[in-house]
């Protein structure tokens, strides 16, 4: 029995991770300290013999008492809301964190993939984004604290695999949706949705033509299982090459649910990015990977989701 290791369990990906690895029979093993995650979301898996639940801080040292075949680290804030509220934390999680997922990789010889994201490309200077692009990030804006965080955290990984052999992964995620996103995380179809659902005015930064592309979380957890079964060690997009206004995306929402919502424009974000869409050419070629799901169809199962939750 393979056994697997997933930090931020409790998260909105982490425990769509452990589902999937459940059902595939791995023996799987979470850590979670709870800040931006829940309980509701493993609660359900408390009496699965194969799932083991730490509650722990990845910046502490982290005992595990089995040998380890993969381990998938995904704790860290991802909101903004939730990085500007713990920027040291975000940062500290970043470097500590991961230098200690990456020496217990070492240890137990696994292969240790680790979530990066789209913000590395920061607000981009070239669109759509390729991997060997540098980035746009300015270290000491407000979302300096995630971005480079995650920009450390991909450096720090390919250090390990340079100097000490290990077999990593590194996976750039663009934004990823659907059921167990926390309603009130800020994030823009959580805020939408939740926004629809209650009659009130939709929020909208600048003038909303910024684009956005949203993946489904199945398709991200698939593309996320195949990085790992793959042997590429270097950065890779994962996301949804559907690119769309966040006035599109209201409109998208408004089909699936009738409200009475109006838009009204608030100020735009300090370096927010007014373009997000990723080149996915390098996974479909190498993983042999692409989304599967339509937005409106991974919308519909969001909003069900949320209705469930009342
Ligand atoms: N959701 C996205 O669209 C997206 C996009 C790009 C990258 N990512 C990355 O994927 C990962 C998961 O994101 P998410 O959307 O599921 O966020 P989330 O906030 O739902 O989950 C993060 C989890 O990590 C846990 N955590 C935070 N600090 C911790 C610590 N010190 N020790 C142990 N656990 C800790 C939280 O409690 C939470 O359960 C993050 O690393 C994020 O940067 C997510």
């Amino acid at each position: 029995m393979k056994k697997i290791l997933i930090t931020g369990v409790a998260g909105f990906i982490g425990s769509h991770l452990a589902d999937y690895f459940l059902k595939k029979n791995y023996k799987v093993f979470g850590i979670d300290n709870f800040l931006t995650g829940s309980k509701d979301n493993i609660k359900h898996n408390f009496d699965n013999e194969n799932f083991h639940f730490l509650e722990h801080d990845v910046r502490e040292k982290i005992n595990i008492s089995e040998k380890l075949d993969y381990i998938l680290h995904f704790a860290s804030p991802a909101s903004p809301i939730d990085y500007l509220k713990h920027p040291i934390k975000t940062l500290q999680i970043g470097a500590i964190g991961t230098e200690n997922i990456l020496n217990l990789g070492v240890l137990n010889k696994a292969v240790v993939l680790v979530a990066s994201t789209s913000e590395v490309y920061g607000d981009p200077l070239e669109h759509p984004q390729k991997e060997s692009y540098f980035g746009n990030v300015n270290p000491i804006g407000p979302r300096g604290v995630y971005d480079e965080a995650k920009r450390y955290l991909e450096a720090l990984t390919s250090a390990y695999n340079k100097k000490k052999k290990l077999d990593v992964r590194i996976i750039r995620i663009f934004n990823t949706f659907g059921p167990r996103m926390r309603i009130s995380d800020g994030r823009a179809i959580p805020t939408f949705i939740n926004q629809a659902l209650n009659n009130s005015n939709f929020t909208v930064y600048g003038d909303g033509q910024q684009t956005r592309s949203f993946c489904y979380i199945n398709d991200t957890i698939e593309g996320i299982n195949r990085l790992l079964e793959s042997n590429f060690q270097k950065p890779i997009n994962i996301g949804n090459p559907y690119e769309l206004s966040i006035l599109e995306l209201i409109k998208s929402i408004k089909r699936i649910i009738p409200t009475n919502s109006k838009i009204v424009y608030e100020d735009f974000p300090e370096n927010d990015p007014k373009k997000r869409c990723p080149d996915i050419s390098l996974a479909k070629k190498l993983l042999n990977w692409h989304p599967k799901t339509n937005l409106i169809d991974g919308l519909v199962k969001t909003v069900e989701y949320y209705q469930s939750l009342n």
